[in-house]
C-alpha cells in the first residue's frame, strides 16, 4: 500500500537532529522525567517500582480520568488512551472511513490529517482558512457550500497547526451545529489545548455536545512532552470507540506501564505545565514581533492566537527553496508552508522552545548577511 510522502517528518528528519537552532518546532520545551514526577506528586524511587507488564488496553482508570476531566467528557470510558497522538488519527480514521466517503479538512494543516484520509477514502476537500489583515478566519460561504454533498468527516484543529488561529466559542458551536444538521462525524485535533494565548479562553471539546465527535490530544505540544510518545481519543459515540479500539489491537495493543506512570505525572500537573509554556511563548511572542517589525519588507505576521506556532508570510520566490538554503547555510531550521498544502510563500515559526531567542538571534544575523 503506497501512501503520499510525510513532507513535515521528511523535513525534520533530514535537518531537526543535524542543526543547531531550531526555530520552526511545533512541541514546547520538555523537562526531565526526575522534575515531571516531583511537579506531579511523584518521586524516582516510585516510577522505578513501575513493572513493564502488558496494561489494560485502553490506559489506566487514573489517566483516563484526568483526562475525561481536561476534555469536560461525563465519563472516563469516554477516553482512549494511545501509544501516540498520531496514533489516534490513524485509527480514528481508520475506523470510520471506507473508499469514496467524502472528506472536509480544514487547511493548510499537519500532513497526516489531510494524507490519512486520502489515503482511506480518497474523497478530500480542502476547507482552507483565510487570510485577513494581522489574522486568520474561517470562511463561513465555502464551509457550507462544501457541506452541500454528503460528507461522512469534517476534520478540523483548534487552536490550529500551522497558523495559530483559535475559532471564538460561537464559531466552534456553529462549527459543530453544521455538523450536527447533516449528520457528519467532527474529528476535532486538539494538540495545542491549553496553550490560549493572550487571556483567550479554553474551547469546550464538541465531545461535550455532540456524540459523533473524535476528539485528539495529547502530551507532545502542551504538556511539552514529545518523547513520551502518548496521547488519547474522547470517543462519547461507545460502539465507535469499540471499532477503534479494535484498530489499536492491531498497531500497539495497549500503553506501557513506565509511559503511563509518567503520563499520570504529567496530567497531575497540567495546570503548571501549561502555564510555563504558555508563559513562554508570550516571551518569545514579544521577541518576534520586534524582530518582524525590522524585517517588515520580508515577512508578513499574523501573530498566533493560540498555540506554539505562526505560519509567516515571506517575500522570496520559495519558501521551500529559501528554508533549505537557511538550514543549511545557517543550521537555522524553518517549516516551508507547502510541506503543510499551503502556497510556496509562508514559512512555520515555532515559539515554545527555551532556545528560541538564540536561534531567533542566529536567523537575523544570516538576513543581514545575505
Ligand atoms: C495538529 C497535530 N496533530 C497531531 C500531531 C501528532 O502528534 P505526535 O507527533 O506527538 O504524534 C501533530 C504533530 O506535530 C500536530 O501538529
Amino acid at each position: 500500500m503506497k501512501i503520499e510522502p510525510f513532507a513535515t517528518e521528511h523535513f525534520y528528519e533530514r535537518y531537526e537532529f543535524s542543526s543547531p537552532h531550531l526555530l520552526s518546532t511545533s512541541d514546547c520545551e520538555s523537562v526531565p522525567i526526575e522534575e515531571l514526577l516531583s511537579l506531579g506528586g511523584s518521586s524516582l524511587q516510585e516510577y522505578g517500582r513501575t513493572t513493564l507488564g502488558y496494561t489494560a488496553a485502553s490506559g489506566p482508570p487514573k489517566v483516563r480520568e484526568a483526562v475525561a476531566a481536561l476534555h469536560g467528557a461525563e465519563s472516563a470510558d469516554d477516553v482512549l488512551v494511545l501509544n501516540s497522538p498520531i496514533e489516534g488519527i490513524f485509527i480514528a480514521m481508520s475506523a470510520l472511513l471506507s473508499s469514496q466517503d467524502r472528506v472536509i479538512v480544514l487547511g493548510p494543516c499537519y500532513d497526516a490529517l489531510v494524507n490519512l484520509p486520502r489515503h482511506l477514502s480518497g474523497q478530500v476537500e480542502m476547507w482552507m482558512l483565510q487570510r485577513e489583515d494581522g489574522r486568520w478566519s474561517l470562511d463561513w460561504e465555502r464551509l457550507d457550500a462544501l457541506l452541500e454533498q454528503p460528507t461522512k468527516l469534517l476534520v478540523v484543529n483548534f487552536p490550529h497547526n500551522p497558523t495559530g488561529f483559535l475559532p471564538s466559542q460561537g464559531e466552534l458551536d456553529q462549527i459543530v451545529e453544521k455538523c450536527e444538521a447533516k449528520g457528519v462525524w467532527l474529528f476535532a485535533d486538539e494538540m495545542y489545548r491549553g496553550l490560549e494565548l493572550g487571556g483567550r479562553s479554553r474551547l469546550a471539546s464538541p465531545s461535550t455536545r455532540y456524540e459523533k465527535s473524535i476528539v485528539l490530544s495529547g502530551l507532545s505540544k502542551s504538556f511539552g512532552l514529545p518523547g513520551l510518545r502518548y496521547g488519547w481519543l474522547v470517543l462519547p459515540d461507545r460502539a465507535f470507540a469499540k471499532e477503534v479500539l479494535n484498530w489499536k489491537f492491531y498497531t500497539s495493543i495497549c500503553p506501557p506501564g513506565s509511559s503511563n506512570a509518567l503520563a499520570a505525572a504529567a496530567l497531575a500537573a497540567t495546570d503548571t505545565l501549561f502555564e510555563r509554556n504558555r508563559q513562554r511563548i508570550e516571551r518569545h511572542l514579544a521577541l518576534a514581533t520586534a524582530f518582524f517589525e525590522r524585517f517588515g519588507e520580508r515577512f508578513t505576521f499574523r501573530p498566533p492566537e493560540a498555540g506554539s506556532v505562526a505560519l509567516v508570510g515571506l517575500d522570496a520566490p520559495s519558501a521551500t527553496a529559501f528554508c533549505h538554503e537557511v538550514a543549511q547555510k545557517a543550521g537555522v531550521v524553518l517549516l516551508p508552508s507547502a510541506f503543510l498544502g499551503y502556497d510556496d510563500g509562508h514559512v512555520r515559526f515555532g515559539f515554545g522552545r527555551d532556545s528560541f531567542e538564540s536561534a531567533l538571534s542566529h536567523f537575523e544575523r544570516y538576513l543581514e548577511s545575505v
